[in-house]
């Protein structure tokens, strides 16, 4: 068969995480899609710096709008991140092109999805975002495939690794926010911004996206009611634990009757309980759905291998010819009327 021929651009944490994946693993890509995938042409801002993966079997691209519209590039995988900028202007030159993109990019998607999915629709090609959602978890096809023939009632969980990891750690040691603050910092757990995190942005993100989905509505990031965790104190957290809950920033999307709501703020849950025994860095999403009652998702959320291992599933589902049914498009939203905020906000 034909090979499918990736254009990678952005060549960090997960670029070359994609990269190792499709050298290393090239016969059982293969073997599992029917097809060989290989890689046409790459793109980063600095050509010089060693990445720790050969490259040199690869075109090289400054520019990822130029990488995207190349002709020997069947998938765009955009993997530089930012909401805008070159990863939008790349993502629409590739939809354009009738490229078939790949990316891990939640804040582009949480405000930008919409549209770029029904350009992707429009111009009969697709885009797909496992990794954008809970890095290695699959629950992107959780919801679409293996929970299709549900009415999804509630999706909830814990999206962000590092407000994760401050928080069971604040409990564990007894240190303050702002000590596991500087060490998530040193330890580069934080996002360019770290707002994004501890505000609860990033996490917002990934809930607007996998709310869309379960509910078939449109991409709504401005619905979420949002708050983050640099509020949490010491104190907090030990009324919490002596009332055996943990203190959790929780996201949780539910069809009311004023529509869908959405809030990512910091929550109570049962210790006893499968978020409440969620330690560290992990993620963990808890779907309900009228028949399947309820599945607990856990696994890594960030991090090169997982978010790579999402990426590549994607890729491997394109080289096998199936298509994703995308939020909000025309063809995938069962409502259009505008999300509710939460009711308590
Ligand atoms: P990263 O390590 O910062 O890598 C970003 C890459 O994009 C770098 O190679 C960088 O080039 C390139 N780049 C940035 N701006 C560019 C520009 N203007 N033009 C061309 N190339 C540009 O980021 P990452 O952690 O791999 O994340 C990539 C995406 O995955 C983001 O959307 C992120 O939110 C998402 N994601 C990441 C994780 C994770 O655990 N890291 C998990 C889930 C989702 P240089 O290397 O030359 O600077
Ligand atoms: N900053 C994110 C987190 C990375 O801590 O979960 C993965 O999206």
């Amino acid at each position: 068969s034909d090979p499918l021929r990736l254009g990678i651009a952005g060549l960090g944490t997960v670029g070359t995480g994609v990269v190792k994946i499709v050298r290393r693993h090239a016969d059982l890509l293969t073997a599992r899609t029917g097809r060989p995938i290989t890689i046409s042409a790459v793109s980063a801002r600095s050509r010089d710096k060693d990445r720790g993966v050969p490259l040199k079997d690869y075109a090289w691209e400054d520019n990822a709008v130029e990488l995207a519209q190349r002709d020997d590039v069947d998938v765009f995988v955009e993997l530089m991140g930012g909401e805008d900028g070159p990863a939008k202007a790349a993502t629409e030159a590739a939809i354009a092109a009738g490229k078939q993109v790949v990316t891990a990019n939640k804040a582009m998607l949480a405000i930008h999805g919409q549209n770029l999915a029904e350009a992707a629709e429009a111009s009969g090609t697709q885009i797909r975002y496992e990794a954008a959602v809970a890095g290695g978890i699959p629950v992107i096809k959780a919801l679409t495939e293996g929970l299709a023939g549900n009415e999804i009632t509630r999706v909830m969980g814990v999206m962000n690794g590092t407000c994760n990891y401050i928080l069971t750690k604040m409990e564990a040691t007894g240190q303050g926010y702002n000590a596991l603050f500087e060490e998530c910092a040193k330890l580069g757990y934080l996002e360019a911004d770290p707002n994004l995190d501890v505000g609860g942005i990033d996490a917002a993100h990934k809930l607007a996206i996998l709310s869309s989905i379960a509910f078939g509505t449109q991409v709504n990031f401005d619905g979420i009611e949002i708050e983050g965790i640099q509020r949490i104190t010491l104190s907090d957290i030990r009324h919490a634990a002596d009332m055996g809950f943990r203190i959790k920033l929780l996201g949780v999307a539910q069809m009311t009757g004023r529509g869908l709501e959405q809030r990512m703020t910091p929550c109570l849950v049962p210790y006893d309980s499968p978020l409440g025994q969620l330690e560290g860095g992990t993620n963990m999403v808890v779907i309900e759905g009228d028949s399947v009652e309820q599945i607990v998702l856990r696994g890594p959320g960030a991090g090169e291998g997982p978010t790579a291992s999402a990426v590549m599933a994607d890729i491997c589902d394109i080289a096998r010819g199936t298509r994703l049914p995308v939020f909000g498009t025309p063809s995938n939203t069962l409502t259009k009327a505008p999300a509710a905020r939460s009711a308590s906000a």
